[in-house]
């Protein structure tokens, strides 16, 4: 039986077990796929130590990624961008480091949540790696402009040198009002509250990466400023997923059935 996991520190708390179990018994795979505790300063060591023993395929979480993207001998265009890996495949005696993070995030606010990011003017929260990982992937949906807000203002100028797009900008007072907000942050995983000021457009739509923990604080804020509603990141989560399995597998599971799986279990 082929071999995958998700290799992290913490890993423990990782969901990615129950969701690709979901996605072989639907798509009938015969697969097994663990997690990997990889210890602080290990990262190498113990993937090399997995694929050495016959493992098939990896995903990466925190906070491994910039790890996985210096590792891997190739890299697909949102790795690229993204300046991270979220999913090892073997090609041959290859590796090729994916990024399905923001093709994930996308998925789940195009095909999901039926929002039209062509046009939209988005408003990110946050400038970290959850922010760079999504750029790219919402770039390429011809969005009209997206906006960036962040504590720490020499990030944001880090990522618009990285991006160099005319449609990136420091997110600014004076700017119109936002169709979408989506939170990149940590903000709020303390209870604490989310320390930014931004006009939302009446009824825009609040789109947080995260889940569980913390997300009160970001849909609190959000709705606060008008929008009509918050979504968490698990459904996130389950597209990135879908899409790596795919890229392991050549199938594509159905999501929406694993993803309601995933909520009746929290
Ligand atoms: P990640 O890879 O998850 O993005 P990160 O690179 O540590 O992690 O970035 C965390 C993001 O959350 C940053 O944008 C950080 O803001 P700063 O760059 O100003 O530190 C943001 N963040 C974390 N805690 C926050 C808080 N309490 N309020 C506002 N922003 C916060």
């Amino acid at each position: 039986m082929d071999r995958y996991a998700v290799v992290g520190n913490p890993v423990a708390h990782s969901r990615s077990p129950e969701i690709h179990a979901a996605f072989a018994r639907q798509t009938a795979q015969a697969l097994t796929y663990e997690r990997l505790l990889a210890p602080t300063g290990r990262f190498v060591p113990t993937i090399e130590a997995f694929f050495a023993s016959g493992g098939a395929g990896l995903n990466v979480t925190l906070p491994f990624k910039e790890e996985a993207f210096a590792w891997v001998d190739e890299r697909d265009e949102f790795a690229a961008s993204a300046g991270a890996v979220n999913t090892i495949v073997k090609v041959g005696a290859r590796f090729r480091g994916c990024n399905t993070d923001g093709l994930g995030l996308v998925r789940d606010l195009e095909r999901r949540h039926g929002l039209v990011l062509a046009g939209a003017c988005i408003l990110v929260l946050g400038a970290g790696g959850a922010a760079r990982g999504v750029l790219g992937p919402l770039l390429g949906r011809a969005p009209a402009r997206i906006e960036l807000m962040n504590r720490n203002a020499g990030r944001v100028a880090t990522l618009l040198e990285r991006f160099e797009d005319p449609r990136l900008a420091p997110a600014d007072e004076a700017s119109r009002a936002y169709d979408i907000v989506i939170n990149a942050t940590s903000a709020g995983t303390q209870g604490e509250p989310i320390p930014f000021d931004a006009r939302l457009a009446r009824g825009a739509f609040a789109y947080d990466m995260a889940y569980g923990v913390g997300a009160q604080a970001f849909s609190e804020w959000a709705a606060r400023g008008g929008a009509r509603r918050t979504v968490d990141g698990l459904g996130m989560l389950v597209e990135q997923a879908a899409l790596a399995f795919a890229l392991w597998r050549g199938v594509a599971p159905e999501t929406d059935p694993v993803l309601a799986q995933l909520r009746a279990a929290q």
